[in-house]
């Protein structure tokens, strides 16, 4: 199948044979598998269950990485809401990102973040926000949210709460605690 998504980055890397789809209905064991593998615990494969089994994701925005017929990696990018006194900005999550352990520190991680962002933009989303490694998100152009003034639901370090702008302004005068889907709570996996 003629595949849009296959990036640069695997390209530079001269991996061709890793290609980046949305997920397909066949693919749900295989998600929960990668993510249980790359975790080594099963929070976040559940939350991954939970979040479809509650209809609160768009499939466009769940992407595998695949090599071969192997499913090796999974992103997925689900609706939060930036809630303020006043206001109620409606964004997304990067939220999880699993790599298998025997693909990683290969670009597959990079390479879902960046088709995965490409796809929240042209879809039309304008920020989105992650828990995750302060040292990692960075390089994608995530910077510290409570800059902005954007709050994680619950304790988390300052430089592991990150935000990024997907259009021009779209963090201007945004600020709030951010609300996730329901399956957040119940699973109790927010990181990456
Ligand atoms: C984090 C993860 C998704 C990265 O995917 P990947 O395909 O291995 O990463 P990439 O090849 O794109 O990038 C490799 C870079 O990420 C860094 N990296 C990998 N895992 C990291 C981690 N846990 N913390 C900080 N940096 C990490 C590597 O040091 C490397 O840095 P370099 O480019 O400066 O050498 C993957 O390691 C994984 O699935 N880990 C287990 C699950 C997890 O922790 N998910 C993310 C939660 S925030």
């Amino acid at each position: 199948m003629k595949n849009p998504f296959i990036t640069s980055a695997i390209q530079k890397r001269g991996m061709e044979s890793f290609f980046i789809r949305p997920e397909r209905p066949e693919d749900i064991d295989a998600i929960f598998e990668v993510n249980l593998q790359a975790f080594g615990q099963d929070g976040e494969a559940r939350l991954v269950n939970a979040l479809r089994d509650d209809g609160d994701y768009n499939r466009e925005l769940s992407l595998v990485a695949v090599f071969g017929e192997r499913i090796i990696g999974h992103i997925l990018f689900p609706p939060i809401v930036i809630v303020s006194d006043t206001t109620e900005t409606s964004a997304l999550a990067l939220a999880p990102l699993a790599v298998h352990q025997d693909f990683q520190c290969l670009g597959i991680g990079a390479a879902l973040i960046e088709e995965g962002l490409k796809e929240c933009q042209r879809l039309g989303h304008r920020i989105v926000v992650v828990v995750g490694h302060p040292t990692y998100y960075p390089k994608f152009g995530f910077t510290i949210a409570r800059d902005f003034g954007i709050q994680a639901p619950f304790p988390c370090p300052d430089e592991a709460f990150m935000a990024l702008s997907l259009a021009s302004g779209a963090l201007d005068g945004i600020h709030g605690t951010v609300r996730y889907p329901i399956a957040f709570d119940t699973v109790g996996a927010h990181t990456s």
